[in-house]
This record gives C-alpha cells, sequence and structure tokens, in this order.
C-alpha cells in the first residue's frame, strides 16, 4: 500500500543543460522525477545558444514522464496542487509577439558575443552608476548586453521591435508564457529574482527603471517586457495549458540560484549556500535592504513571498564549474563520466604544480575580467591527466574563496560554514579542497534537489500546501554530511597566492 499524502508540488528546474520536473510531498522529498538533456548550440568560439521551442518540449515531456511515474506509485495528479518554475538565468529569448515564435536561438548566459558591444556601453555618462540601481554590473553576463546584441544584429529582431511587437523575456518568462499557451492567453510575466538579472529592475522598487531602460536607449513602446510579480503568487502565472497537468495552476516562480538559497533554507541573514552547477553560485541573504556590493560582489533578489517583505542577497557568480568537468569529458576525453573526475584527480596526490584558471567565458566574480580565457600553468614533463583533473576542480574552489573574501567585505558577516549543492559537491575531494581552502567547514545536505525544492516552496506557499518559512525546520534536516578544514592557514594563503598570480597572468588574451 501506497501512503497517500494528501498534497504534492511539482517543480520545473529548467537549468543551462538539461530540464527536469520533480515532485515533492509535503515533507520536502521528491517523489519522482524526469530529467532531459537538449542540444547545447555553440557557433562560434565564445557564443552559446538554446533552442527555445526544444526547451519547451524537453519541460513538457519531463511533466508527462515524472506524473506517469507519480501515478505508477499508486497517486493521483490531482494531488499535485500546484506547480513551480526555476530557471537558469540572464538567458535571453526574443519573439514575436503576435505569434509566440521565437526571433533567434536564446543567448545563453555564458555567451560573451556582446563584449565589444559591452565595452562601446561603459564609455557612455551614467554607467559607472548602474550597478547600484539594479545590482548587476555591466558585462557580457546580463541579459541586456543579449538584448543589444540581438536588436543591432538580427535584422528579424531589429524589424519586430520597430513594429512594436518584440517581446523579451528570461527563461522564466518564456515558459509560463508558452507553458499556458502563448499568445491566446498572453500570460507574460516574471518574478523579481529573475528581472533583477536583465539589468532593467530597481531593487528598491522591484519594478522596471526608466533610467536604466533610457540608458540602453530601449523604447518600450516598442519593446514588451513581461510583468514583474512576486515569486510565489497564486493567480499571476496561469495554468498549465497542455500536458497531463493542464489545468494545475503555476504558483511559484525563482531563478535557479535564488532557488538554491531557498531550498537551503538560507532565510535569515547571514545564511549562504554555494551551487556547483554548470556555474556556480555563492549566495548570502543579507536580509529585507539591498546590500550593493564595492567588492566585485552582485547584488539580487533572494526570494519576495507571499505577505513577506522581500529579501535580497549578495551574490559571488563563477561561470565555470561542472562545465569545466564536461570539458575534460568531451574536449580532452580523460574521463566517459562526469563522475568518474574524482577518481582521476585521486590517482595522484596533489596538482603537481598545475593552476588551471578555466576562464572559458572570461572571470566572472570577483574578478570581472572579459577578456581572460582558459590558462593552464606549471605544466613539467611530470604532467599527468590526474594533475589536471585536480586542478581544474581546484579553480572553482579558488573562486569560491576569492568570493567568500569579498563576501565578508560586503556584507559584514563572518561566515560559519557554507551549506553546498548542486553536481560537483556529489566529489568528497573536491569539498575537501573546498574546506581546506576557505578554512571553514562546508555542509551538505542529504536531500540535494535544493534547486527544485525551492521552486516547490515557493509554489507551494502561494497556495497553502505550507503556510509559513516555520514549516521547513525540519526538512533536510538530517543525514548532513560535514567536511572540515585540513591545512594550516599558511599552506592555505599560499596556494591561493599562486591562484591569484595565475589570474593576473591570463588577462588580455581575448582582447
Ligand atoms: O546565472 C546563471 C545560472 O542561473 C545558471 O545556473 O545551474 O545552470 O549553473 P546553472
Amino acid at each position: 500500500m501506497v501512503p497517500q499524502q494528501e498534497s504534492f508540488v511539482g517543480s520545473i528546474d529548467q537549468g543551462t543543460t538539461s530540464s527536469r520536473f520533480l515532485i515533492f510531498n509535503k515533507s520536502g522529498e521528491p517523489v519522482a522525477s524526469h530529467q532531459i538533456e537538449f542540444k547545447q548550440i555553440y557557433p562560434q568560439p565564445g557564443w552559446h545558444e538554446h533552442d527555445p521551442n526544444e526547451i519547451v518540449q524537453s519541460v513538457e515531456k519531463c511533466i508527462d514522464e515524472a506524473v506517469a511515474q507519480f501515478e505508477n506509485q499508486g497517486h493521483s495528479a490531482k494531488s499535485i496542487k500546484a506547480v513551480g518554475i526555476t530557471n537558469q538565468r540572464e538567458t535571453t529569448v526574443v519573439w514575436d509577439s503576435t505569434t509566440g515564435e521565437p526571433l533567434h536561438n536564446a543567448i545563453v548566459w555564458t555567451d560573451t558575443r556582446s563584449q565589444t558591444l559591452v565595452r562601446k556601453i561603459k564609455q557612455r555618462l551614467g554607467a559607472d552608476e548602474l550597478q547600484k540601481i539594479c545590482g548587476v554590473p555591466l558585462s557580457t553576463y546580463p541579459s541586456v548586453s543579449k538584448l543589444l546584441w540581438l536588436m543591432e544584429n538580427v535584422q528579424a529582431v531589429k524589424q519586430c521591435y520597430d513594429k512594436g511587437n518584440l517581446a523579451f523575456g528570461t527563461i522564466d518568462a518564456w515558459l509560463v508564457y508558452k507553458l499556458n499557451g502563448g499568445p491566446k492567453r498572453n500570460i507574460f510575466v516574471s518574478d523579481p529574482s529573475n528581472a533583477s538579472r536583465t539589468m532593467f529592475m530597481d531593487l528598491k522598487t522591484l519594478n522596471y527603471s526608466d533610467s536604466l531602460l533610457d540608458f540602453f536607449r530601449l523604447d518600450t513602446s516598442k519593446l514588451k517586457l513581461p510583468k514583474i510579480v512576486q515569486s510565489s503568487d497564486p493567480k499571476a502565472y496561469g495554468t498549465l495549458a497542455s500536458t497531463v497537468l493542464s489545468g494545475i495552476a503555476i504558483t511559484g516562480c525563482l531563478g535557479d540560484q535564488s532557488a538554491a538559497l531557498v531550498g537551503q533554507k538560507g532565510f535569515a541573514p547571514g545564511l549562504a549556500k554555494n551551487t556547483y552547477g554548470t556555474g556556480c553560485f555563492l549566495l548570502m541573504n543579507v536580509g529585507e535592504k539591498p546590500v550593493v556590493s564595492t567588492h566585485g560582489l552582485l547584488t539580487t533578489v533572494a526570494y519576495d513571498f507571499h505577505n513577506m517583505k522581500p529579501n535580497y542577497a549578495l551574490e559571488g557568480s563563477i561561470a565555470v564549474a561542472g562545465s569545466s568537468i564536461k570539458f575534460l569529458q568531451n574536449n580532452l576525453e580523460f574521463i566517459e563520466s562526469s563522475a568518474q573526475v574524482s577518481q582521476l584527480a585521486e590517482t595522484v596526490e596533489d596538482n603537481g604544480g598545475v593552476t588551471f584558471v578555466t576562464a572559458f567565458s572570461g572571470l566572472f566574480a570577483p574578478y570581472w575580467i572579459d577578456d581572460a580565457r582558459g590558462t593552464i600553468f606549471g605544466i613539467t614533463a611530470y604532467t599527468k591527466k590526474g594533475h589536471i583533473a585536480r586542478a581544474t576542480l581546484e579553480a572553482t574552489c579558488f573562486q569560491t574563496k576569492a568570493i567568500l573574501e569579498s563576501m565578508g567585505k560586503d556584507s559584514g558577516y563572518d561566515l560559519k560554514e557554507l551549506a553546498v549543492d548542486g553536481g560537483m559537491c556529489n566529489s568528497d575531494l573536491t569539498m575537501q579542497t573546498q574546506s581546506d581552502l576557505i578554512g571553514i567547514p562546508v555542509v551538505r545536505p542529504a536531500m540535494r534537489e535544493t534547486t527544485a525544492l525551492g521552486a516547490a516552496i515557493a509554489a507551494g506557499l502561494a497556495v497553502g500546501v505550507w503556510n509559513s518559512l516555520d514549516d521547513f525546520k525540519d526538512v533536510n534536516s538530517e543525514g548532513k554530511t560535514t567536511f572540515k578544514p585540513k591545512i594550516s592557514a599558511e599552506e592555505r594563503d599560499g596556494k591561493f597566492a599562486k591562484w591569484e598570480k595565475a589570474v593576473q597572468m591570463c588577462k588580455g588574451w581575448a582582447s
């Protein structure tokens, strides 16, 4: 007999390399899931695209498959009370609002094609003031650079803008629009944690800023932007139009890194999590007022829930993490699957003097060096694959250390331990290295689907599956693994100094 729990919440997790659908019970445990990888399109070095329609289809298929699994366990699809969405952020989709058809492939957050354009815009008067309003530094990373590139370089996008029909959205807005059936119902919304990645939103008002839109010379009578609504809302996101869950409401939406902070229960100022996904993103809750960084970090919206004040986060974004393991697998063919990387790294005692700055898309926080490119230092006749594997894992850990130093200065909080999740956190070697390098414990939860859980929490709070943040006190609290630092402060400082030297040496390569 399958125990019947009355309420479940579905969670769409639309990431950089795959789409997933998970179903959570009231205790925050996933009971069914399905995942589909989709095509990564690299038309030129530094360019990275997705097919927006393939993304929607992959999500719909995941829903159907996971629900079939759920029903096979004896549950009824009717017990799924709401669906939440979490997604890769910044990735930019443009479509014709009259047809709902995309005008170009989505430009992915890692894409650096707008480098020259961004440099030009940085010369404009007022460019230095933007981050104070929106929290994000002007670079190839936020959506605005991708949108402006499309408007300058793609005829169909230009024409659609001139006709006043150009719709722009991040992946959340695109998914909500399409999953509701497109132009027929025209549900066109985004939540503040996603909208804060565009460079169009004022962090204080959680609304679009005229001064930002004017700075970028965007005419909002011609460009359609999604309405910004709360991250948790019973009505604003509409209902699923197709799939086996047709008619079920979408009631929560969070950018994936904000979702992971929520899923890790980072509800109090000073709590932080680091998610090792395609990239790696460290977010610290800083409370109800945004803190603007002066040390190379971003300010973002952590969540904006029904009947609560919005919470903000400081963020350190690392462009390349899991994707560097994929590089070892697919480009260098050192391993057959990502899971083998630790094994390869463990074939050697240390990195053998090798440092790998994995700056495939330039370096993000806290460095912001857009013309750096991936560089391996210290190769000798002694170097083996294992040394390069170790140096690859260490690269993310070193950047995390650099981010934590900035985080301490910007936030005033002295982090006592770092909660982790995401694919790379399954590697004990990497987590031990991380703890060694930051000098504080690294804590890995037993249930690591924290990003999807965060979106489920947003959706479930809107419909009363859960009533307050207190309901999550016991969720995912058992079975944590803690990695404690094992090296001395001198050793840590020595390793980090070498890393910092390597970072300085790879500047300018792509100029
Ligand atoms: O800002 C980009 C981020 O949202 C992508 O996350 O999990 O695909 O590395 P992930």
